[in-house]
């Protein structure tokens, strides 16, 4: 089996977590890219590669098969263009593009270059997703008719905290949406299998300004948080509650999908555990790869009693994209159309915001898999 050959650009937290997974999936990291050739360097000794690059073009003419884009979300569209002209195929870091024009151009450009091309949905990779994805999805199940549920954090809880998220020329129009709601939706549509098809949404801020540059205090112009009520196409309601300045809370992205005959409930601060609801008991199965009804190897194949963990998730995802280069495709693995899906929702929920009304989201019949 060829190993695949990788370059990692951005070297801040994902940069360190793609790494990471990269070598744990058995891939070459090759390169890591900085947004200098000494922060290339500093890159590339921490992370273990053997060259530390200053461009994504240094890094492409050493030879890689596949570049990990892990920079601020304005920044994307160049890298993946860049790897894609060079017949590289391209693993982009969500949100894909700050706009939707850019992530259908982008989509586009990867079916026609027959690359594979990923997005690091990651959460569809905890086994517990996977088992409340295989009930719901099963033959027979009355499917869920309301969806639920948040994704809260903290980090910019502190008025005093800021990130270049905050400034919409480089995060994009929607900030705490588009940085941790799409996570939500994908997992939302992933473990149904209904499509949102509608949403009304309003936004907030938690801080009106926040520390620019200078030390001066710069309005904040985009939302710490989101309230979001949609519908899915087989009529199902839903609403979902999106906040970066939710004090206490850390990575607590959590969903409720309730049917007549089960409802199931997951955590993943607490992913070891599915919640299932009956309508005369309920039970918490415990991911155990040797219990009848787990999902198949390899989600989630550590003995029980050693949890899984989103490092976990992000090797399992970066060893699906691998097999995928190699022309194994592994079911369930985030495409490029599935990062075009979360523009598409990002955008009416921007839309919606602004005219306080309901708003459909487009059919998605023109994309590609990639
Ligand atoms: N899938 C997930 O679970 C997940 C989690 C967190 C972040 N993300 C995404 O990952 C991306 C990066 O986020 P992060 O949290 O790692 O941010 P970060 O600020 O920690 O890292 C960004 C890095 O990009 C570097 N950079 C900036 N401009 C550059 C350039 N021109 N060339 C090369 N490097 C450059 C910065 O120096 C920094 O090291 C974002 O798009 C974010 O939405 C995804």
């Amino acid at each position: 089996m060829r190993t695949v050959r990788a370059a990692v650009v951005g070297t801040g937290f994902m940069g360190a977590v793609h790494s990471r997974s990269i070598i744990a999936a058995g891939g070459d990291l090759v390169a890591v890219v900085g947004s200098s050739p000494e922060k290339g360097r500093a890159g590339a000794e921490a992370f273990g590669a053997a060259l530390g690059a200053g461009s994504v073009d240094e890094a492409l003419d050493a030879g890689v098969d596949v570049l990990h884009v892990c920079t601020p979300n304005a920044l994307h569209a160049d890298h993946v263009q860049a790897a894609l002209e060079a017949g590289c195929a391209v693993v982009c870091e969500k949100p894909l593009a700050t706009d939707v024009a850019t992530a259908d151009r982008l989509t586009r450009l990867a079916a026609r270059s027959g690359l594979i091309a990923t997005v690091p949905f990651v959460y569809r990779y905890y086994a517990s997703v996977r088992e409340a994805r295989a009930r719901i999805q099963a033959p027979g199940a009355a499917p869920p008719w309301l969806l639920h549920g948040s994704y809260l954090q903290d980090w910019l809880a502190d008025p005093g905290a800021t990130n270049w998220r905050v400034d919409a020329e480089v995060g994009g129009p929607s900030r705490a949406f588009a940085d941790i709601g799409v996570h939500w939706c994908d997992l939302a549509e992933f473990v149904t299998g209904q499509r949102i098809v509608r949403v009304l949404a309003q936004l907030g801020r938690s801080a009106a300004s926040r520390p620019g540059p200078d030390g001066t205090h710069v309005p904040v112009t985009t939302e710490d948080g989101a309230v979001v009520s949609f519908t899915t196409d087989t009529g199902a309601l839903g609403s979902v509650v999106i906040s970066q300045a939710s004090a206490g809370r850390k990575n607590a992205l959590s969903f409720s999908f309730d049917g007549p005959d089960a409802s199931y409930v997951f955590h993943q601060e607490t992913p070891e555990t599915l919640w299932i609801g009956g309508r005369h008991a309920n039970r918490t199965v415990t991911r155990d790869p040797g219990r009848p009804g787990s999902p198949p190897a390899p989600y989630g194949a550590l003995p029980a009693g050693h949890p899984q963990g989103y490092y976990e998730c992000f090797a399992d995802f970066v060893a699906d994209t691998y097999a995928a280069i190699r022309g194994r495709t592994a079911e369930g693995l985030p495409r490029f159309a599935d990062g075009l899906r979360a523009a598409r929702i990002t955008e009416a929920v921007l839309a919606s915001a602004a005219c306080g009304a309901w708003t459909d989201i487009p059919t998605d019949t023109e994309e590609q898999p990639t």
